[in-house]
């Protein structure tokens, strides 16, 4: 029996001025963790939220949270979001000078360790410390804005990340992130993917409830 495919949706597309509603609602979904996006608008072209929005959806999520850090030098804050509850901590490879260091420190502070890559970076970047990953997000648009199209290139990435993974015995998760639909969820399954992230899908439904719903039916039948 193939293992449980995730969904996260990203708060990022939630309203933010009724955080407190739509974090109810993926509580009470069929949803599985949430995903976080911190930007700092040097690493990305766009500024989300911080500490003190991941610290209120923090007292009231019921499931993990999968916090995804597009900011540079993320080192810096490994510590304070595992004080805020953070589940799993994402950083990027293009911001890490040091990346197995990085991912030493996240798993010393208990967090699941994360790694994702633009849409430029290759899997080969990976080769040598995919043991040492928890997750590969593997961006499937250019990281910092939320509702952009997917693009169709992911899905050779995926194969060749779930063939790497196989290759060393690994326990990676793969987890897509931007663009994600109805329309690409079971070609991203069946290429490998673990976990999917869905944000302006799931928000801008009419009922996310079912879109959730939906969503997790599809890739798990
Ligand atoms: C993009 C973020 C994504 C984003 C996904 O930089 O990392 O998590 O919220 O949004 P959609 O699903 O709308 O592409
Ligand atoms: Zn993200």
């Amino acid at each position: 029996m193939s293992t449980q495919k995730l969904i996260a949706p990203s708060m990022l597309a939630a309203d933010f001025a009724n955080l407190q509603q739509d974090i109810t609602l993926v509580n009470e979904s069929e949803a599985n963790w949430f995903h976080l996006d911190v930007m700092d608008g040097v690493f990305v072209p766009n500024i989300s939220f911080g500490m003190p929005v991941v610290k209120a959806i923090a007292k009231h999520a019921k499931k993990p949270l999968d916090v995804h850090l597009m900011i540079v030098d993320p080192d810096r804050y490994i510590q304070t979001f595992a004080d805020l509850g953070a589940d799993v901590l994402t950083v990027h490879a293009e911001a890490c000078n040091h990346l197995h260091r990085s991912l030493q420190s996240i798993k010393d502070a208990d967090m699941k360790a994360g790694v994702a890559l633009n849409p430029h970076t290759p899997i080969s970047s990976l080769t040598h410390i995919i043991s040492d990953i928890d997750l590969v997000c593997i961006m499937s648009v250019n990281p910092g804005f939320g509702g952009q199209s997917f693009i169709e290139a992911t899905y050779e990435k995926v194969r060749e990340l779930r063939s790497l993974i196989e290759k060393n015995n690994a326990n990676t998760l793969i987890e897509i992130d931007g663009g994600v639909t109805n329309k690409n969820a079971s070609q991203l399954v069946k290429a490998g993917a673990d976990v999917l992230v869905a944000g302006s899908y799931v928000f801008s439904a009419t009922d996310p409830t079912s879109t959730i719903e939906n969503l997790s039916a599809q890739v798990n039948e």
